[in-house]
């Protein structure tokens, strides 16, 4: 199956190759999984004190499109708000890549550790109500 030159070059320049402190009250950490091949995203993101993402990791274990999708995620959601990140689709990230229907799957990966990600930022942080008590 020939890839594209943007899933390539993601592959072998992949950005954002890493990992954050899954500890630490301003990272969320997303890990998926695809049932259909048995790859794995972790996507990791640091959200700064005016709520935008200010930096993103992954370590993907998986195809070539998984990593580049993962790749091209972190690229993406630097510098947005959780809102705007969470609402990337995974149809753009497959048309961005130019990703062959057989490989869908992988960008729905991407979406969902970013989901993941933003859920478990914010499911670390205190609540409205206390906050204000
Ligand atoms: Fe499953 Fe790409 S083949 S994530």
């Amino acid at each position: 199956m020939a890839y594209s030159d943007k899933v390539v070059d993601h592959y072998e320049n992949p950005r954002n190759v890493g990992t954050l402190d899954k500890n630490s009250e301003d990272v969320g950490t997303g890990l998926v999984g695809a049932p259909a091949c048995g790859d794995v995203m972790k996507l990791q993101i640091k959200v700064g004190a005016g709520g935008l993402i200010e930096d993103a990791k992954f370590k993907t274990f998986g195809c070539g499109s998984a990593i580049a999708s993962s790749s091209l995620a972190t690229e993406w959601i630097k510098g947005k708000t959780l809102d705007e990140a969470a609402s990337i689709r995974n149809t753009e990230i497959a048309q961005h890549l130019s990703l062959p229907p057989v490989k869908i799957h992988c960008s729905v990966l991407a979406e969902d550790a970013i989901k993941a990600a933003v859920a478990d930022y914010r499911a670390k942080q205190p609540k409205a109500s206390e906050a204000a008590e």
